[in-house]
């Protein structure tokens, strides 16, 4: 198969926005930007083309896809209870990095929820994300990378993994955030962090003060132990190099990485003691910037031809918690601490 590009850094964004809802009403594939990673679409309402997006990805079929409306109106199109908890949400948070799990409707695709009663829903607030879904109706979207490699924050990334394997990438800027939504659970029972992201715990705290963070948000599940989010049972987001997780201040960080050889030290702009290889990520003390670079760091890392990575841990505050999360997994679980 050929991908199309449709490139709106070059103008004709009207046709092009037209075309990839044309081919996404067909039952097609097109990956599209948001202000997150770029996401792999589909109709909702399609197991043929839901079906696709598995296998372009190589996605384990019992993990659910995130359904993205443009509007408060598409709301009651994909979800059957929409509690005042998450009406509160909606308002505060939409469009944005947010995504709510709820009951679902019959009419979606069952291949979107992965068997489960529930359905994710976010409304990005990515204008070419919105005006798409505007033309082509509700879209479930994973992050449009090959399943446990690094999500994608710019074009570049979703033709490096799928390209030939799907129908079309609309080419748009590189992401803002950098890092996926904030999921939580507000299908039952308490309010349930379920994935940090672009929302912070303590922003949600402000409108859902009872809201509990899974555990397996910074812990390995147990094996046969059910996750409430499936995603966060896999190995996800990893180089291919033994990539560790280091927690310590920077003068103490900086004297481990530099006993070690054949490494890359993947660490913060402050982090001015580190000699040899590196890649900086940002700055430790805007955990926003970290956000933007984590993914990009994490494909470069397998291009140096290094035998380990050491990454400088962020702080799990603010957005510092999404990137600790997305880094425990990309080490594996393998955290050392000065
Ligand atoms: O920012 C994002 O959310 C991006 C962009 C493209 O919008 N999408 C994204 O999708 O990250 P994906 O498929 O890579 O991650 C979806 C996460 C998974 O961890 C999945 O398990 C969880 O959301 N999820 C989706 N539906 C769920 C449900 N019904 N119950 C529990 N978890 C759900
Ligand atoms: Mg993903």
């Amino acid at each position: 198969m050929i991908t199309e590009r449709l490139d709106l850094t070059t103008g004709g964004r009207a046709e092009k926005i037209a075309r990839a809802a044309a081919i996404l009403k067909n039952g097609g594939i097109v990956a599209i930007p948001t202000e997150t990673v770029y996401g792999l679409a589909a109709s909702a309402y399609s197991d043929e083309a839901i079906g696709k997006v598995f296998a372009a990805k190589g996605r384990p079929q019992d993990n659910p896809l995130i359904v993205h409306i443009c509007d408060s109106a598409m709301l009651s199109e994909v979800a059957a209870e929409v509690p005042p908890a998450a009406h509160a949400c909606a308002e505060r948070f939409w469009p944005g990095p947010f995504t709510m799990v709820l009951k679902r409707v019959p009419a979606i695709a069952d291949s979107v929820c992965a068997g489960l009663d529930t359905v994710g829903v976010r409304m990005p607030s990515d204008e070419t994300a919105r005006d798409i879904i505007r033309a082509a109706g509700p879209l479930a979207a994973p992050s449009a990378n090959t399943s446990g490699a690094p999500s994608p924050t710019s074009a570049e990334h979703v033709l490096h993994d799928l390209d030939g394997k799907i129908d079309a990438v609309v080419i748009g800027e590189r992401c803002a955030v950098g890092v996926e939504s904030t999921v939580i659970s507000l299908a039952g029972g308490t309010p349930r962090l379920l994935r940090p992201g672009g929302i912070t715990v303590e922003q949600l705290r402000e409108v859902l003060p009872g809201l509990i963070v899974d555990p397996a948000v910074l812990s390995e599940p147990e094996k046969g132990v059910r996750v409430a989010s499936p995603g966060m049972k896999y190995k996800h987001y990893a180089p291919a190099t033994e990539t560790y997780l280091v927690e310590g201040d920077s003068a103490a960080y900086a004297a481990f990485v530099n006993e070690k050889s054949d490494r890359v030290a993947v660490c913060f702009e402050e982090d001015t003691g580190v000699t040899g290889r590196k890649l900086c990520y940002g700055s430790g003390k805007t955990e926003s910037t970290l956000a933007r670079n984590v993914f990009n760091v994490l494909r470069t890392i397998d291009t140096l031809g290094v035998s380990a990575a050491y990454v400088h841990a962020p702080s799990k505050t603010g957005v510092g918690l999404a990137v600790y999360n997305r880094l425990l997994r990309a080490a594996a679980f393998r955290v050392i601490r000065l």
